[in-house]
């Protein structure tokens, strides 16, 4: 069986998956992309919540992006970025679970 050539590779999903995966590709020289999901408010490029790092230089997701060399992510950081809101979705979560078991019973508002 031949093995076929990869060209190019896109990569859309987890930020930690996505950093995985491009590191895989890294090595054979093959031009990867990435979809990125950082936190975004706006979405016009204004309130700067979707900023990330690519090749030493900020971006803005929302406006530059959201596709970009994978190879030049700095996931580290997109990854400290999307759990900097992790103690209010939780909070919001255990508000959001209270408010359904206190109001019918367990059952769900519509
Ligand atoms: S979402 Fe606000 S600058 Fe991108």
């Amino acid at each position: 069986m031949a093995r076929e050539r990869v060209d190019c590779v896109w990569i859309i999903g987890p930020a930690i998956m996505m950093k995985v995966t491009s590191e895989c590709t890294r090595p054979a020289g093959i031009k990867t992309f990435v979809s990125l999901n950082p936190v975004m408010v706006d979405g016009t490029g204004m309130c700067g919540s979707c900023r990330v790092q690519i090749d030493g230089t900020t971006k803005f997701a929302c406006v530059d992006g959201p596709e970009f060399d994978a190879h030049k992510v700095d996931f580290n950081s997109l990854m400290q970025r999307l759990r900097m809101y992790q103690p209010e979705e939780k909070e919001s979560m255990e508000r959001y679970q209270a408010h359904i078991c206190s109001c019918k019973g367990g059952e769900r508002h519509a």
